[in-house]
């Protein structure tokens, strides 16, 4: 059974592994350690963590400003995605939210990323696009895609 829980800081380590396994490396888009901490040091800012017994198996980043909830991070190892685990984490972060009165959830994501896929799936609509906005492997530029999820 898979469990989503509530992280923190003292969890970094155990999700460096999925941050390793899930992004393709190619658009450099996996945080290091350190981003996640300087990330996870603010309070405006939540982990959480789908585990199935002591083990990690996906992680969500979020924060959120007013009434603005922003998704910065999700992350399924790969061997276990399309099990609804990325799902059962946004949901909750939807829920989380819904609680904090936030009016809408917020991302980006690279054009030409199979998450849109998922985000479109969960309700997610485009709202805008910034030109250029990643850099990959072979010198191209993929827009990133601005995503917006009404609660
Ligand atoms: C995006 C991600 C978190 C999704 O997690 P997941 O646990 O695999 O997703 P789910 O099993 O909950 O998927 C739910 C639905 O979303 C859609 N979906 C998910 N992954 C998809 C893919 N690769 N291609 C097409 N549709 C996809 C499907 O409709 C899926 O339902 P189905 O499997 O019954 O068809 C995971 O693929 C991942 O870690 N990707 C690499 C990291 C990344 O790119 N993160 C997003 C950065 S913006």
């Amino acid at each position: 059974m898979i469990e989503i829980v509530e992280g923190d800081a003292t969890d970094i380590a155990k999700i460096m592994p999925i941050m390793g396994d899930a992004f393709d490396p190619a658009f450099g888009e996996a945080w290091s350690a350190a981003q996640c901490l300087s990330a996870l040091a603010m309070p405006d800012c939540r982990l959480l963590i789908a585990k199935s017994k002591d083990e990690v198996l996906g992680f969500s980043i979020s924060r959120w400003v007013l009434d603005t909830e922003e998704l910065l991070m999700i992350g399924v190892v790969k061997d276990r995605q399309r099990q609804k685990i990325g799902s059962s984490l946004l949901y909750e972060t939807i829920k989380n939210a819904t609680t904090g009165n936030r009016t809408q959830l917020f991302l980006e994501c690279r054009e030409g990323n199979k998450a849109i896929d998922f985000y479109s799936n969960i309700g997610f609509q485009p709202i805008g696009r910034r030109k250029k906005y990643y850099s990959s492997d072979d010198g191209n530029r993929p827009d990133a895609i601005t995503m917006s999820y009404i609660i």
